[in-house]
């Protein structure tokens, strides 16, 4: 077997991390419809609970992020590879501000927008971090 090292972890952390983060909000949005008919509020405590679990995720993202950078190959950070780190900077942190947008937003119309933008934000961001991984 291959010996895992110090990369696995870091990639592995980040990627776990990353398929709760994105991976979730595209589950919880698939089964919103389903949770509105158990209870008028059901829909606000599963979103809740799942919150306990993203922001974390989120933060390890950060984390596991800033390691990456770190740790990747200096023969990949060419003037490309640092602007798409750049793009992928950005999107990460428009998925943070509109999640956190999104939960405090009081209208249908806001709801549905921030929680858009920040499922195709995050996903824009785990397709940048595919590329950058090349
Ligand atoms: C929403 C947040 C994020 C998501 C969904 C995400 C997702 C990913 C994914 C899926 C990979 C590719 C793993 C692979 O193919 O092996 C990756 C790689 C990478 N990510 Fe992220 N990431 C996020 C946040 C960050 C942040 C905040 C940073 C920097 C501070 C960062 C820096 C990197 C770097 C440098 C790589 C390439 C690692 C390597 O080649 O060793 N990521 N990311």
């Amino acid at each position: 077997m291959i010996a895992p090292g110090w990369e696995t972890l870091r990639m592995f952390l980040h990627i776990v991390a990353a398929t709760i983060w994105v991976g979730g909000q595209f589950t919880l949005a698939g089964l919103v419809s389903v949770v509105k008919g158990f209870s008028p509020d059901a829909t606000r405590v599963v979103a809740r609970r799942f919150a306990q679990l993203s922001w974390p995720a989120y933060g390890v993202l950060i984390v596991t992020g800033i390691w990456n950078v770190i740790a990747s190959n200096p023969a990949h950070q060419s003037g490309k590879w640092n602007g798409t780190l750049d793009i992928k900077l950005a999107v990460v942190a428009l998925s943070g501000a509109a999640a956190f947008f999104h939960t405090r937003a009081k209208h249908k119309t806001t709801l549905a927008l921030w929680g858009a933008l920040t499922s195709l934000s995050a996903l824009a961001a785990l397709f940048l971090g595919v590329l950058l991984a090349q």
